[in-house]
């Protein structure tokens, strides 16, 4: 536990409007480094909204968690590639193929940028697998699809925090690994359900903590933020 790495907060900006995000970045100052865009705002404002949150100094984890055939993944990452994102996701169900193509898109256009392959769906049981005619286990559908991204190339994961203990005992320390479902302990869970604290999932090997709405709902967002990161040194 002692040898894991620096654990970091991104904030998920999961707000309607542009003005309740610029609201929201304001009200937290500089407790903040990482922002987390995802399809309501993209789809709502475009790439100049993240042009916006770059400009301002963020570092910018855009979750678009691109799936189609692997020539249009892979324009995508290059049209992304134009933009300041320093992280962004797809669905690893894609397939290899397209997991390949789309780092060599990375790899042409956009060196410095992490792709981070979704492995399943927090939001998906066994149930809903088994609906979809995949009969593993959702721990060894996630592993499976995590060997298949970082064998393609991918350089991280989004997965449950309840997954990081056997994720990193089969892919060791270097895949990047962002974790989504964080609560701080004595914060409403919300209808999140695989929920770990902040500093559980650092002391799991998480790289970066997704956290919503024990900021955003926050009577003090700044000190929520500032609590939070205290818990991953
Ligand atoms: O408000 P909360 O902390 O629950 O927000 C979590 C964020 O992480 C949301 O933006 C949600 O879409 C995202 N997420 C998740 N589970 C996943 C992938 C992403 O909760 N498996």
């Amino acid at each position: 536990m002692s040898e894991t790495k620096k654990c970091s907060l991104i904030l998920a900006l999961d707000v309607e409007t542009r003005e309740e995000a610029f609201a929201m970045l304001d009200r937290l100052g500089d407790s903040l480094e990482w922002v987390k865009i995802g399809l309501q705002l993209f789809t709502a404002y475009g790439p100049d909204f993240v042009r916006e949150i770059a400009d301002k100094g963020y570092k910018v984890f855009l979750d678009l968690k691109l799936y189609d055939i692997p020539n249009t993944v892979a324009k995508a990452v290059q049209s992304i590639s134009t933009l300041p994102v320093q992280l962004l996701t797809l669905h690893a169900s894609g397939g290899g193929e397209m997991l390949e193509w789309a780092n060599k898109a990375r790899a042409d256009y956009a060196p410095n940028l992490d792709l981070l392959a979704v492995t399943v769906l927090t939001s998906m049981n066994e149930a809903q697998l088994h609906s979809l005619n995949i009969k593993a286990s959702t721990e060894a559908q996630v592993i499976h699809l995590a060997n298949l991204s970082l064998n393609a190339g991918i350089q991280g994961l989004v997965c449950s925090s309840l997954e990081l203990n056997p994720l990193r005992a089969r892919f060791g320390q270097n895949p990047i690994i962002v974790t989504p479902g964080i609560r701080p302990a004595g914060s409403s869970a919300d209808e999140q359900k695989r929920i770990m604290t902040p500093h559980a999932a650092a002391c799991a090997g998480s790289s970066y903590i997704v956290v919503g709405r024990p900021i955003l709902k926050a009577d003090d967002p700044a000190a929520a933020a500032k609590a939070i990161q205290a818990e991953l040194v």
